[in-house]
Parts: C-alpha cells; sequence; structure tokens
C-alpha cells in the first residue's frame, strides 16, 4: 500500500547528511523541494544520474526548488563518491552542490517506501528504488514518481514537471502532453466558460470536436 500520497504533509524527519544533521522542514525553508533517492553510492547509472543533476542544479535553483539526494549508504562514503561524481562532470575540483541523506539504517527508505525488492545488496537486503518527490513550500507532497534501480531518471523532464507544478499551484489550468513553458495550457474541467473568460484576458479557443462537448479549451497563461 502506499504510504506516502500527493497531498500529504512530507515527513518533517532527521538525518545526516553530507552537509550536517538535518530536519527536514528546516532544510526546506520556503522553498520547493526534490528529494532523490537512488539504490548505491558508487553504481554506474546513480552516477550519471547525480552528475546530470549537478550540471542542472542551477535550473533548479532559478525555480526556487532544494535538491537533496539519499541513498542507503553513510555521509562517509557519500562524501567519498560525490568526489567520483564531479570529476565524472570534469569538475573534480567543485563540490558537489547539493546534500546527500546517509540512510544506512534504511529507516526512512523504509518509511517512504523506497525499496526495490528486485535489487538486492550482497547481504539479500533491498536497496533503495529511484525515488522522486516534489514538495511545495506548504510542505505537501506535490509528486512522486518511482522508478526502479536499472532505469534511470531524465533530470530535464524533473525541470519541466516542477515548471508544470509551479504554474499549476499559480493559475486555474493544466498543462497537456509534452507541455513545455510558453507553450499554450488547458483550461482546467471545473470552470465555467464565464470564469475563464474572466480570469484568462489572453482568451481562450475551444476545439471543436465529434462529442460536440466544449472541454478541450486553450489558453495563453
Ligand atoms: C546503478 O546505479 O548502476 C545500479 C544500481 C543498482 C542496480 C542496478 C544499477
Amino acid at each position: 500500500m502506499p504510504g506516502l500520497l500527493l497531498g500529504d504533509e512530507f515527513p518533517n524527519f532527521e538525518a545526516d547528511t553530507t552537509i550536517g544533521r538535518i530536519k527536514f522542514h528546516d532544510f526546506l525553508g520556503s522553498s520547493w523541494g526534490i528529494l532523490f533517492s537512488h539504490p548505491r553510492d558508487f553504481t554506474p547509472v546513480c552516477t550519471t544520474e547525480l552528475a546530470c543533476a549537478a550540471r542542472i542544479s542551477d535550473e533548479f535553483k532559478k525555480r526556487g526548488v532544494k535538491m537533496i539526494a539519499l541513498s542507503v549508504d553513510s555521509v562517509e562514503d557519500h562524501r567519498c563518491w560525490s568526489k567520483d561524481v564531479m570529476a565524472f562532470n570534469s569538475a573534480a575540483e567543485s563540490q558537489l552542490p547539493f546534500p546527500i541523506i546517509a540512510d544506512d539504517k534504511r529507516e526512512l527508505a523504509v518509511k517512504l517506501g523506497m525499496l526495490d525488492p528486485d535489487e538486492l545488496d550482497k547481504d539479500g537486503i533491498p536497496l533503495t528504488a529511484r525515488c522522486v518527490f516534489v514538495i511545495g513550500p506548504d510542505k505537501k507532497m506535490k509528486l512522486s514518481i518511482l522508478y526502479p534501480a536499472t532505469t534511470g531518471r531524465n533530470f530535464d523532464e524533473l525541470l519541466r514537471v516542477i515548471d508544470s507544478l509551479q504554474l499549476t499551484a499559480q493559475k486555474k489550468v493544466a498543462t497537456p502532453v509534452d507541455w513545455k513553458p510558453g507553450d499554450k495550457v488547458m483550461v482546467i474541467p471545473s470552470l465555467s466558460d464565464a470564469e475563464a473568460a474572466q480570469l484568462f484576458p489572453n482568451g481562450v479557443t475551444t476545439k471543436e470536436l465529434p462529442s460536440g462537448k466544449k472541454y478541450l479549451r486553450y489558453t495563453q497563461p
């Protein structure tokens, strides 16, 4: 059964990290947050993912999103592995621009439902899957995605998703398939045409459909 659902308050856990002990809500402050777990330090897919996350960390910063990673290894391992990650980026002199949580007792992995039963360590204990949680400034969970250990994530997609979450938190719109910032958006179904006309001064266009139902309403936000 899923533990944490969209709209739930994200747990205010305490944990050791590469920047010291944190209380998660204090770490977030009034920012958005993204917590991404990975199976294990010193593994190839994870290294490419964290290197990518580091390369585009300014894009998360621009959007006011604090980044934090997690795996079931120690702070000491995380610090050592971070150097490999930055060397992979040909930036060996720079620090990894976000902290990594040390969940070596797997407490958070269990609490947040992050274990991958198909990926076991040498003792037969499950490793963490590739979870993504996006947390809003109200500390509520806005998005969760779960990938198995064998499939690396696309961090550009995570930025796209954050753009959608931040836009739809402000305006009564929804973003269609493959939406990118600047594209038209959809007026949400619960808004009447009269309300939509008031809310969207750029106008609303409705696509004619065989059903005659006028639910495909576009606007430029
Ligand atoms: C990896 O990061 O390369 C990896 C970790 C666990 C299972 C499979 C791949």
